[in-house]
């Protein structure tokens, strides 16, 4: 009886350790979805259930190697046992019901994952060889990265173009496939709770490309939400100073410039119009409209004193002269 005591002690400290560890050890990324709880508490379950069941077989192993081990000059054979019917009922009926027990709380976490919010917000997710496309049908556009409102329901529905893909973004720890074919429609619901940037990755090997089928999630304010859709539904404003600001963005601009005085790579925005600067020939200039369209056109053509390693490219080349125009209406609206 001694030795039964001593192993229940060894693995309940065995199952403390391990079980506290692999908890605490960061095996999945933080979590970002209301649905995704009911896959972590599942997984928190499994995870002391595995260490519990590796602590019996590990535990009862070391605690014979040292107890039992062969005494000096001992050369006889071991005691012989015929089987053991309370044991072998034990590890029959306890397994199936803690296995019973596991399908019971999956069918729960499973139907906690499809609770449906009517007012969820639609989005079919199209999945092709080797890209996703995300229409927001209730709004009538399309884009090529998600966004999604915090703390509200979207209605994913998958479909596919060609073969097999499978939606997965770790963080909000669902993943779906999406099938190709009329009707093989399938939903998933996400409820997104940490504002943030996200990866989507296909999930099933679906091509030559399939490591590379990656897409932007990015969670947001529902007020930005409402602005970005606005944008994408309204199409370029009436006002040039805004559509400025768009180009801005979309055209890269900001990685190098910022709008608000801070330092980046090149020359802040922020009150730079209307002041002089000193060249690299030593020469002075006005930063008017003339000298900004030239610089966004010829970027080389006349550096001011201070940024003579940097080189910026050519980004004019890519735009249209209104657009150019509007990004120097949006310099200039910065003035103040
Ligand atoms: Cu699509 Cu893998």
């Amino acid at each position: 009886m001694k030795h039964f005591f001593r192993v229940a002690v060894l693995v309940a400290i065995l199952t403390v350790l391990i079980g506290f560890g692999l908890d605490n050890s960061g095996y999945m990324p933080a979590l970002a979805s209301v649905q995704g709880a009911a896959i972590d508490a599942l997984f928190r379950k499994h995870i002391w259930v595995i260490s519990f069941l590796f602590s019996l077989i590990s535990g009862f192993m070391l605690y014979s190697f040292v107890a039992f081990r062969r005494k000096p000059g001992e050369e006889g054979d071991g005691d012989h046992f015929e089987g053991h019917t309370g044991l072998e009922i034990a590890w029959t009926i306890l397994p199936l019901g803690i296995v019973l027990y596991f399908a019971f709380l999956g069918a729960a976490a499973l139907a906690e994952t499809r609770r449906a919010d009517p007012n969820a917000h639609k989005v079919t997710v199209v999945g092709s060889q080797w890209s996703w496309r995300f229409d927001y049908e209730d709004y009538g556009f399309s884009s090529t990265e998600l966004r999604l409102p915090i703390d509200q329901q979207s209605l994913l529905t998958m479909t596919s173009t060609d073969v097999i893909h499978s939606f997965w973004v770790p963080e909000f720890r669902l993943k779906q496939d999406a099938l190709p074919g009329e009707g093989m429609e399938r939903e998933l619901r996400i409820t997104p709770t940490v504002i943030g940037d996200y990866k989507l990755r296909c999930a099933e090997l679906c091509g030559l490309e399939h490591a590379y089928m990656v897409s932007d999630v990015i969670v947001m304010e529902v007020s930005d939400f409402e602005k970005w859709v606005a944008e994408q539904t309204e199409g370029p404003s009436d006002d040039p100073i805004e559509r400025g600001e768009l180009w801005y963005e979309q055209y890269g601009c900001q990685a190098c410039h910022s709008i608000d005085g801070s330092d980046r790579i090149g020359p802040t925005w922020a009150g730079i119009f209307g002041t002089e600067e000193l060249l690299t020939d030593g020469t002075t200039i006005v930063v008017d409209r003339e000298y900004l369209i030239e610089s966004i056109v010829d970027p080389q053509a006349a550096i001011v004193e201070g940024f003579e390693t940097i080189v910026m490219p050519p980004t004019g080349d890519s735009m249209t002269e209104e657009q150019i125009h509007d990004i120097v209406d949006f310099i200039e609206s910065l003035a103040e």
